[in-house]
């Protein structure tokens, strides 16, 4: 299948994995890009800029695919060493970038100058088309669905990917919600040249993380996931568990005074114990509704031939009966 996407970043299908904290690492990433889609390694999860260039090294040791960097820019405790971060991409020789949170214009200019393709994760349209007014090169439309961050518009990704469509020059991949083949003929269908994909490659033989956070994704339904720090404006879609439930006593309890102190319990450093140790009650992570649609953990490769081959048979069969 060819798109805008697949040109744009030299990938056979159009399918991103999107960053995720204490998931996307360089097996996670060099898995993804082998099976033809692309990798990302999540940049902040690397403690310093030496350790990201670390990380790159090791995944072009796992693959000689084209693969990603995330950098996320949201609130937290302490500002990473972005700069430091950047520098460890450019010198590593990786060619696209997954920026998201806050409004990436102050790094394109030497991304760009180092011939780095950005794309820019964006919940409205909004932001999207200021994305591409910066000079994104592409964005990833994460709809209401979606695991982590799907910020405060609460629009669902049947309305905003149509309505991005309708204002973006530049490519967009739909993100939050995408499971299979059905997903992405939707998604092309609605507008996008592609997917991008978090909580369903976390259930893969290859993402490195405890096997009970896996088995906890087949576990869950569609009604398992609740959103937290929405009185803190950063809301996040995390699967529940002991620790979600206590946080939203809490939310409840304290109404609009609360104060992200108040939670740091169930928020702050936990992805190590929940994603490392498999501590599924230590503290809230991100999860999509799309969990529900999650029933197995093939391999990379294995889930998206199935994914390709499930797309052009609907395209081919399915849909061409109705004409
Ligand atoms: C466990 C987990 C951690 C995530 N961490 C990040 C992150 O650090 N930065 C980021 O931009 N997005 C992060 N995301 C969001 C994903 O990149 C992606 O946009 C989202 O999962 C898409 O929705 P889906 O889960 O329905 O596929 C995370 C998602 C999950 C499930």
């Amino acid at each position: 299948m060819k798109t805008r996407i697949t040109e744009m970043f030299g990938i056979q299908h159009p399918i991103i994995q999107g960053g995720m904290h204490y998931v996307g690492f360089a097996e996670m990433a060099a898995a993804v890009s082998n099976a033809g889609g692309l990798g990302i390694i999540t940049g902040l999860t690397q403690r310093t800029p030496e350790l990201l260039a670390n990380e790159i090294r090791r995944c072009r040791e796992m693959t000689d695919k084209p693969f990603g960097v995330n950098l996320t820019f949201l609130p937290s405790l302490s500002t990473p060493d972005y700069p430091g971060y950047i520098k460890a991409i450019i010198d590593g020789g990786v060619k696209a970038v997954e920026t998201a949170g806050n409004n990436p214009a102050k790094w394109l200019p030497v991304l760009k100058e180092a011939g780095i393709k950005v794309i820019h994760k964006c919940t409205s349209v909004r932001h999207s088309l200021k994305a591409e007014a910066i000079g994104c090169d592409a964005v990833s439309v994460d709809g209401f669905e979606c695991g982590g961050h799907p910020g405060e518009d609460d629009v669902p990704n049947f309305i905003l990917l149509p309505r991005a469509a309708e204002e973006l020059k530049i490519p967009f991949v739909a993100s939050g919600g995408m499971a299979d083949g059905r997903s992405l003929v939707a998604a092309l269908a609605l507008g996008a040249e592609g997917m991008n994909m978090g909580t369903r490659f976390i259930a893969t033989k290859e993402a490195p993380v405890h096997e009970n956070v896996k088995r906890a994704i087949v576990a869950a339904s569609e009604l398992d996931t609740r959103l937290v720090m929405r009185p803190l404006r950063n809301t996040e879609r995390v699967l529940t568990n002991a620790a979600v439930e206590r946080l939203l006593v809490k939310e409840r309890e304290l109404g609009s005074n609360i104060k992200f102190e108040d939670i740091i319990e169930e928020v702050a450093g936990v992805y190590p114990k929940i994603m490392t140790d498999g501590e599924m009650d230590a503290g809230a992570w991100s999860c999509g509704m799309v969990a529900g649609l999650i029933h197995d953990i093939p391999t990379c490769k294995e889930l998206i031939d199935r994914i390709m081959s499930e797309a052009e048979s609907i395209i081919q069969q399915r849909l061409t009966r109705f004409l």
